[in-house]
């Protein structure tokens, strides 16, 4: 029986016991076989949750990068790492070796040296999916510096905010980006925000579209000549397995993102064999996550968990409808492609346009099935299983969080018995604990509460970045001695996991992460509007929509609701990104409230579902008459 590598469900359950019994050596023997060390931990695991610190193979030395790049050059140095597939399908795809992987990594690390960055600085990488995100991030990891990638389709604001949070030192852009028929100018986007960051000494560019940009003196750098000058090879630095690899920001519920920090060794062991296991790589496959580098999806299983295992992983830098609803299946047939994962909102998006799409394309490579960032609902699942999959490829519905790493309760695929909807079980060494308002654990099955996980595992988040106080409050003060996801769930009578939604003011839409807080933020900046109040709804396509609903100011000027509405969205594009658009906009005369000022989302939630034939008791309410109204101006 191998620890590695688990193929059969009683092997899982073989492993997982032994995982659970012991974790530390379990965890010991993974990493000791497994990877590249320069030097071996003093101590597996210490940990203390009610502090909270974690701390996992204290006092080892390593560099992710060795593992992910240099010890592949003597067996796999001639294949390929990454496979580049760009937006327009006319553009040649690139092939990247690992030998090339390693030459490039390298020549950047330098450049950064050049450019000033040590170990510990933080550098911010706001870059479209092109090869040079994947090798920034990793000339990041290469000299120590902490990267903090920024998904390129935040705005000037967003990104300022994340740039001053945690201090960047270099910002890393292009000159702009391809997306669809469109083209963004992520450079003017760089330099807006910039006018109100001070601690940013230089700009790296990348050029892509060639467009005509500006250049700051002093500033701002074009990549390639630098690259151009640059040593082929580069020492990696000596971490500690307990540094932070980097920081990666999510919403929270309040407040500004959290920038949530991830270490080096934990983080390396879990996301790669999390990646071995839930994907069943197999050498020579070739696996493809259509997520963006930009979230966590995309760190660990589009670079680092693929990258360590030696595995093939493609970049796309496109969209699916782009420049036609076939591109996926179409990517999946030229490369072909044996281990696929994407978005449900992505499947529902391309299972609405029919199946001729998927039709025309030979999709037999496909071995294994992924969805991941929110729930999958039953006829998703099943189009994905019938059309994609036909029937053949089992579909692994992962279950995680930005926080947590790595993916936590999932199918094992030709292992775990899958059932729509259900992440099933947790994966190896994964405690999860339902947990009920009261602060009990609730035992048995067939039962529902809060999800909480209450052991340890390698790559949970260690901090927010500057701010360990709002870590312990977010994530270990709801539970004692718990980690606290956020989500519900429920057991069913086999013990799978279900999981239910977020049970806190964090909506997901399209499956990225929103909080309701900063985005009513931006809509009170409007200087007609007086309060609002954000809820989701449930979408077809999005899984959530968000519904706003809006006080004005009586300002005894007339203004046109359907150019508030405009304007509303416009702000919200500029302090967040055109992601946290609202579908549906209702001014009203008043919010409810409770009698101490708290707005009563849930009953905004019903109403904005259209469901309100059981409101609860309205009357303890400060103003229980405004409910009314609002249901007779429902949109
Ligand atoms: O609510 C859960 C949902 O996405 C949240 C985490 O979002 P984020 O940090 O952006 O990471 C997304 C990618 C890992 C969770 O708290 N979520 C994620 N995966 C699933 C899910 N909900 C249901 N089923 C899933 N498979």
């Amino acid at each position: 029986m191998s620890n590695y590598h688990i193929k059969h469900l009683e092997e899982y359950f073989q492993v997982y016991r032994k995982s659970v019994r012991n974790p530390e050596s379990f965890w010991e023997e993974v990493a000791e076989e497994h990877f590249l060390w320069r030097k071996r931990w003093d101590n597996a695991l210490s940990w203390d949750f009610s502090k909270p610190e974690v701390k996992w193979f204290e006092g080892a030395k390593l560099n992710i990068t060795e593992n992910c790049i240099d010890r592949h050059l003597n067996t796999r140095g001639d294949k390929t790492a990454i496979i580049f597939e760009p937006n327009d399908p006319n553009e040649a795809a690139q092939h990247i070796t690992y030998k090339q992987l390693h030459d490039r990594v390298c020549r950047f690390a330098n450049v950064l040296k050049e450019q000033g960055i040590q170990k510990g600085d933080r550098v911010c990488i706001y870059l479209p999916m092109i090869p040079e995100l994947a090798i920034s991030v990793l000339a990041c990891a290469r000299i120590g510096a902490i990267h903090s990638v920024v998904f390129a389709g935040f705005s000037s604001t967003a990104l300022s905010t994340r740039i001053n949070d945690s201090d960047c030192k270099m910002v890393i852009t292009s000159d702009g980006s391809y997306r669809g028929s469109k083209t963004i100018d992520l450079k003017g986007i760089v330099d807006e925000a910039l006018e109100d960051c001070p601690s940013i000494q230089s700009v790296l560019v990348v050029k892509r579209i060639n467009s005509d940009i500006q250049m700051k003196e002093g500033r701002d750098h074009w990549l390639q000549p630098l690259l151009d000058e640059a040593y082929h090879d580069c020492e990696p630095e000596i971490m500690d397995s307990e540094d932070p690899l980097f920081i990666l920001y999510t919403s929270g519920s309040t407040g500004k993102p959290k920038g949530m920090v991830h270490s080096s060794g934990g983080y390396m062991v879990y996301t790669a064999y999390t990646f071995k296991n839930v994907f069943q790589y197999r050498e020579n496959d070739v696996y493809w996550c259509t997520a963006d580098i930009g979230w966590i999806t995309g760190h660990s299983y589009i670079v680092y968990g693929p990258l360590a295992n030696g595995a093939t992983t493609v970049m796309f830098e496109g969209v699916p409808s782009y420049p036609d609803f076939g591109r996926f299946w179409e990517i999946v047939d030229k490369h072909q492609v044996n281990q696929f994962y994407t978005a449900p909102t992505a499947i529902r998006a391309l299972a609405k346009e029919g199946v001729d799409y998927v039709e025309k394309y030979d999709l037999s490579s496909l071995k294994v099935l992924g969805t991941v960032g929110e729930p999958i609902n039953e006829e998703a699942w099943h189009w994905y299983d019938d059309n994609v999959g036909k029937k053949k490829s089992p579909i692994v519905d992962t279950w995680w969080q930005t926080e947590t790493g790595g993916i936590m309760i999932s199918p094992i695929p030709f292992a775990t018995p899958t059932k729509p909807t259900y992440a099933t079980l947790p994966f190896i060494g994964i405690q999860p604990a339902l947990m009920d308002e009261n602060g009990k654990e609730i035992k048995g099955n067939q039962v529902d509460g809060r999800l909480c996980i209450k052991f340890p595992w390698p790559s949970m988040a260690r901090t927010i970045w500057g701010d360990h106080q709002r870590y312990k409050d977010t994530y270990f003060s709801a539970f004692e001695n718990m980690y606290f996801t956020g989500d519900g769930a429920l057991r069913d009578e086999v013990g799978y996991y279900r999981i239910t939604g977020r049970v806190d003011d964090v909506i997901i839409v399209s499956g990225h992460n929103l909080g309701t807080a900063p985005i009513e933020d931006a809509i009170n900046e409007h200087p007609a509007v007086a309060e609002s109040a954000i809820v989701g709804f449930p979408h077809d396509i999005k899984g959530n929509a968000l519904y706003g609903y809006v006080i004005l100011k009586d300002t005894g000027e007339y203004r046109r609701h359907d150019n508030l509405r405009k304007e509303i969205n416009q702000l919200i594009t500029e302090q967040i990104g055109p992601i946290a658009k609202l579908d549906k906009i209702q001014f009203t005369q008043g919010l409810p409230k409770t009698r101490s000022g708290k707005i009563m989302r849930r009953i905004l939630r019903k109403i904005a579902s259209k469901d309100t034939s059981n409101l609860g008791d309205t009357s303890t309410l400060l103003n229980p008459e405004v409910v009314q109204e609002i249901i007779d101006n429902a949109l």
